[in-house]
């Protein structure tokens, strides 16, 4: 994955920032999942979202932007495959469901234990590779699932979309769970996203109650329109409210996007309604 060496630095930079500027253009809508808290499910909703767009027969690619818990390759089932050269120098990216191509650090480390150790500089030269080296080709949607907060892997990917060479900025959505502290930092990764000048795509409040398999009765684990509340406040729009559904942590745990089991789910459905948001906001551009 070394850059190409060249004897004059400024001309060889100057190359690579076309080439990245190339690739990009290739690129139609870049969407990052953000949160502030960990854990409310941001790369479960990056590969449905992935799944769901693929299925409406978009080219999609998942760009697992977590170098340091990459989620990614498990959750779309791809978890025992490398990355390989795609024979012009560039980096073939993995497919998965024979439609989505997917690129991760796990796919870089020794074994699924093995911890990444790089400082900030180190992590946003990975992601300018990612961008740059891989081969995406032609992109309807680049779906980047990201880690929790407003570190330095949200920060180059926005960046590096957003430089001289982006006709358009990424979009952004942001997840979180109904309690108070993860709601609180919902809010910073709003004011990031504004900061950046991303278009925000929407909230989604994930886990958002719990629909009793015996009873049918709805309990808010975590309290619940929260999300919507905080969208309100924050003058961003609320995409909606996923449940807490036992199927959605089997399904991924076992490699499936839950948007695999078409049922009508209280969370397939809701997450359905996400998606016709969000290709209905990406249609307008
Ligand atoms: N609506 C839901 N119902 C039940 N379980 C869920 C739901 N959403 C996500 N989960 C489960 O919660 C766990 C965390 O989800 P996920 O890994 O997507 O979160 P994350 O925000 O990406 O976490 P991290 O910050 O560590 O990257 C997973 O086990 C996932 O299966
Ligand atoms: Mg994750």
């Amino acid at each position: 994955m070394a850059d190409n060496v060249h004897a004059d630095p400024e001309q060889a930079r100057e190359e690579e920032n076309q080439k990245l500027e190339k690739q990009l253009a290739k690129i139609r809508n870049t969407i990052l999942v953000m949160s502030g808290k960990g854990g409310v499910g941001k790369s479960t909703v990056a590969a449905n979202l992935a799944l769901s767009l693929a299925r409406e027969g978009f080219r999609v690619g998942v760009l697992d932007g977590d170098i340091h818990g990459p989620d990614i390759p498990k959750i779309l089932g791809v978890e025992d495959v490398s990355l390989t050269g795609d024979g012009e120098g560039g980096i073939k990216p993995v497919t998965a469901f024979n439609t989505i191509k997917v690129v991760s650090v796990g796919y870089l480390l020794e074994s699924r234990d093995t911890p990444v150790i790089w400082r900030g500089p180190m992590k946003h030269s990975v992601m300018r590779q990612f961008l740059k080296d891989v081969n995406w080709g032609e992109l309807d949607y680049l779906v980047v699932d990201l880690p929790p907060g407003t570190g330095d892997e949200p920060l180059s990917i926005a960046q590096l979309i957003r430089g001289p060479a982006a006709a358009v900025a990424p979009w952004a959505i942001i997840v979180t769970t109904p309690q108070d502290v993860a709601l609180l930092d919902a809010r910073k990764s709003v004011e990031f996203a504004r900061a950046l000048e991303l278009r925000i795509l929407g909230v989604i409040e994930n886990m958002s109650g719990f629909s009793c398999p015996h009873c049918g009765e709805s309990i808010d684990l975590f309290k619940a329109g929260g999300g919507l509340k905080a969208a309100e406040d924050l003058r961003v729009n609320f995409l909606g409210a996923v449940p807490i559904d036992p199927r959605i942590v089997r399904d991924t745990d076992e490699g499936r996007p839950f948007v695999m089991t078409d049922d009508s789910s209280q969370a397939n459905m809701a997450f359905a309604r996400i998606v016709e948001d969000i290709l209905r906001q990406t249609a307008q551009q």
